[in-house]
């Protein structure tokens, strides 16, 4: 069967769009900034995506576009031996970890969206009220199997109607209604007596909280956010036409990305600093002190609502891009149907994030290196699996396959946007060589305790 392609550049652009923009932008973004010294944090954060995640994502999409391949087969095309091959395999089960933990996570942000559809997270009296009904949810191991399950067959919906009737359609869909709840939000947050305080916090940078480990969070975070170095891109780029320009799709997507997470943090910010509570809460900042917020708001119900159906489409439309790698390897190296690939990546992915479904129930005194089972997966592929998948495809594309000739075919699609601007071959020789992967070995000896 022919493979299918995207209706349009745009289709395209709002899937990756799609992708990039998850709970790595809602959840994370507002509370590491929270708790890494506010703009300080966000500068850093800003550096590393300009000089190591577009860069990488670039890579990636360049990748997938030439060889129309998931990331094994395409690793395989261009590197022309087995270790690279199996580069591209060890990036395939990235994805793998990468959507099981995601699923697992965000099947409770689809408990929380029920919850809020109830009208429980919007009558709270108390931030300890909130939190102990985080507590006796999260505790279950069926609440927290049971959404594992519900999210994914969500997602596996989506996945089955194929590239453009699924992934495309439903991006279209669902991205405009997320800027639209979104800027809902940010329009109440500015509007609340605390909308100041909550805007100073973000824009004065306090360089204090800086460590040499927020530089490193800061690394990963931009590599996270941006789908890159798990497979996304390649095979997202692989459903692409050599006519489609890559960096007319990849720049607007780091751009839209990172405007969501400022906007998200406005958000989150201006609402909590309105109600006098602690920035720096971690993930019990959307879990229990957002809710007590809306719990004292007049709308809190509508708001609440909106806030989880928002995080809500957010990680559907990741989840479904960090699934897709392991189907174009079913369907390109196997030879599966679409709809068995989709069903057997959909089962081993409901598998594999059992445990990490279960992490805060019944395997909760279960430790692997010191961390619960959810956030061991999450640690393993964040800051290892990723950087090391990121770290192949700029070695790929600027030593095995040659960055003169890699960037000749990236100029195909938007010769004119080369021509009027030629920093852009520069910038691209220079990170794709040199800066991406000195940085991102530095980030990996990080995680590794070696520095
Ligand atoms: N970028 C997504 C987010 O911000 C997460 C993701 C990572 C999705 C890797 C796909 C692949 O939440």
């Amino acid at each position: 069967m022919a493979r299918e392609t995207w209706r349009s550049t745009l289709g395209f652009g709002l899937a990756a769009i799609g992708s990039a923009i998850g709970l790595a932008n809602v959840v994370k973004f507002p509370y590491m900034v929270g708790n890494n010294g506010g703009a300080a944090f966000i500068i850093i954060y800003l550096l590393s995506l300009a000089a190591i995640s577009v860069p990488v994502l670039i890579s990636e999409a360049l990748i997938g576009r030439t060889a129309r391949l998931n990331p094994c087969g395409a690793f395989r095309h261009l590197g022309g031996t087995s270790f690279w091959s199996g580069t591209g395999l060890m990036i395939v089960l990235t994805g793998l970890i990468v959507s099981s933990f995601y699923s697992a996570l965000a099947g409770w942000i689809l408990g929380y969206l029920i919850e809020a559809l109830k009208g429980t997270v919007s009558t709270f009296t108390s931030i300890e009220e909130a939190s102990a009904h985080y507590q006796s949810l999260i505790s279950s191991p069926w609440w927290g199997l049971g959404f594992h399950l519900a999210f994914l067959l969500c997602c596996a919906f989506v996945l089955y109607s194929g590239v453009r009737r699924g992934i495309e359609v439903g991006c279209e869909i669902m991205m405009p209604i997320l800027f639209l709840v979104l800027l809902i939000l940010v329009i109440k947050g500015l509007s609340m007596p605390g909308a100041r305080d909550g805007l100073r916090f973000l824009l004065k940078p306090d360089w204090s909280a800086v460590t040499s480990t927020t530089v490193i969070l800061a690394l990963g975070q931009s590599f996270f956010t941006l789908s890159a170095g798990q497979g996304t891109m390649i095979t997202y780029g692989s459903y692409l036409s050599e006519q489609d320009s890559l960096l007319k799709v990849c720049i607007p997507v780091a751009l839209a990305d990172t405007v969501i997470s400022l906007l998200a943090a406005v958000a989150v910010f201006t609402i909590v600093f309105s109600s006098g509570a602690e920035p720096t809460q971690g993930m019990g900042l959307i879990f229990h002190t957002l809710p007590t917020v809306f719990s004292e708001l007049t709308g809190g119900y509508v708001l609440a609502v909106l806030f989880f159906l928002l995080v809500f489409l957010a990680a559907v439309t990741s989840e479904i891009s960090a699934m897709e790698p392991v189907i174009a390897y079913l369907v390109d190296e196997k030879g599966l149907s679409r709809s068995s690939a989709v069903a057997g990546s959909a089962v081993v992915t409901f598998l594999l994030g059992i445990p990490c479904a279960l992490s805060y129930s019944i395997l909760s005194e279960f430790s692997v290196f010191g961390h619960n089972f959810l956030d061991a997966m999450d640690f393993v592929a964040t800051s290892i699996l990723i950087p090391l998948g990121g770290f192949a495809a700029v070695l790929l594309v600027g030593w095995k396959w040659g960055i003169h000739p890699a960037l000749e075919k990236l100029r195909m699609g938007a010769p004119k946007l080369w021509e009027r601007h030629p920093w852009i071959a520069y910038y691209l020789r220079f990170s794709i060589c040199y800066v991406a992967p000195a940085l991102i070995g530095l980030v990996f000896l990080h995680a590794l305790g070696v520095i």
